[in-house]
């Protein structure tokens, strides 16, 4: 019986077909997944998830409920998740509370059906899942061992409620990890980014001006994608830190508002509210093309967009056209939702399996070792990120070098 709530469970067929896709593409999280090793402290455990609900995601949550756990699982935003993949997962026996398109009231009480679940894990993307526990649904932390999380907003929220001393439980910084953010945020949302401009516009890149707007992992993969497309590429910053990599990376670097003049794409990855706003609007060229790849649409300021425009209608799926008063069109993707998800099928799957393959590691490692981790941020074991890495490359059938016993006792070595 399930008591799950998805758009049409008829659609399980094309979802079967996706989630078998891509579980040919994940073969750390399989080797994992299948090893007693990595899952024995998951087995009967009651796991809640709020995630981006698409194959590989769904393959994720069938991986935790084979190792033994109870698996509930809502999406991590209103638009990223896909019905089909939703319709199969459930029809695995997994309870899914997610639709594509759900209202703010919907989005809230699917998050709300987890905790109803009682899980005693928790697997969140960008915190919105341990935000509601601590601020709504306290009578439920009793529950909860702890969690990971998997993206740098949430991690960002996270460390915020650990530094107001209101975090409650042990929460897994799965988005620090080397396996997590040097492929995930650069390579996964640099190709996944692109792959779903293009897909929605159909429109090229090469010989255009991009404007990246943030140079963190996630901007800095997006830089470069846009570079090998061949674009020109500037990046704007707010961090002399990050404006200085930009630069020493080939990219040209100025202040958005000039940026503005000159761009034909713009793509936000601050993590930030309102990065693109009122000035930069009005400095725009007509048909310019705005995108966000960070985690919640704050970044490109729509109310200012539905101040400045006399017009707006939906030109082709997924892109919204403003027209201003002196005539000139902006074009916005998704309605400013993470593009990669809510317009496209997320990262590539051979970058989620170095992800998710983390997460489950990091899962287990909480429900092993919850009373010693306490209730902080905590990263997860370098020699579990380690191994994440090494199993990849074995994979692959690639191998490395290692160090010869006279290299590690030379690099131990201090004395002249
Ligand atoms: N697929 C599932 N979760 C994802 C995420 N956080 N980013 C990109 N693709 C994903």
């Amino acid at each position: 019986m399930t008591t799950s709530m998805v758009r049409d469970l008829n659609l399980k067929a094309r979802g079967k077909k996706k989630i078998d896709w891509v579980s040919n593409h994940l073969p750390v999280l399989n080797l994992i997944g299948s090893d007693k090793r990595y899952t024995r402290a998951l087995e009967g455990k009651r796991i809640g998830i709020a995630l981006h609900l698409e194959a590989k995601t769904a393959y994720l949550a069938m991986i935790l409920q084979r190792a033994g756990a109870e698996v509930s699982i809502a999406g991590s935003n209103p638009l990223s998740t896909q019905d089909d993949v939703a319709a199969a997962l459930a029809s695995e026996g997994v309870k899914v509370y997610a639709w594509y398109g759900a209202t703010p009231e919907e989005y809230h009480s699917f998050l709300n059906k987890i905790v109803d679940d009682k899980p005693q894990l928790i697997l969140d993307d960008g915190g919105d899942l341990v935000s509601l526990l601590h601020q709504e649904r306290r009578e439920a932390l009793g529950d909860i061992l702890g969690g990971s999380e998997e993206t740098t907003t949430g991690v960002i929220r996270l460390r915020a409620m650990e530094a107001d001393g209101v975090l409650e439980f042990p929460m897994l910084a799965v988005n620090d990890a080397y396996s997590k953010y040097l492929f995930d945020n650069r390579y996964g949302t640099g190709q996944s980014t692109w792959d779903a401009i293009m897909r929605n516009t159909n429109l090229v890149v090469s010989g255009k001006t991009a404007v990246i707007v943030g140079y963190g992992w996630c901007g800095k993969g997006v830089a470069m994608r846009a570079k090998g497309l061949g674009a020109d590429v500037i990046v704007t910053e707010v961090d002399p830190i990050r404006a200085n990599e930009a630069l020493m990376d080939g990219f040209r670097v100025m202040p958005l508002v000039d940026a503005a003049r000159q761009g034909d794409f713009f793509v936000t990855v601050t993590g930030n509210k309102y990065a693109i706003r009122k000035e930069h609007f009005l400095a725009m060229k007509d048909k310019a093309i705005l995108a966000n790849a960070g985690h919640f649409d704050v970044e490109i300021a729509k109310p200012d967009l539905d101040s400045l425009s006399v017009e707006q209608k939906e030109v082709r799926p997924n892109i919204t056209e403003y027209t201003l008063t002196d005539g000139r069109r902006i074009y916005l993707l998704a309605e400013g939702r993470l593009v990669n998800l809510a317009a496209g099928d997320g990262h590539p799957a051979e970058i989620m399996d170095l992800s998710f393959a983390s997460q489950v590691l990091a899962l287990n490692h909480v429900a092993q070792h919850y009373q010693e981790l306490g209730k902080r941020v905590v990263n997860l074991p370098v020699e579990l990120d380690r191994m994440v890495l090494a199993m990849r490359l074995e994979a692959l059938g690639i191998k490395i070098d290692s160090l010869t016993e006279d290299q590690v006792r030379y690099l131990k070595s201090w004395q002249v």
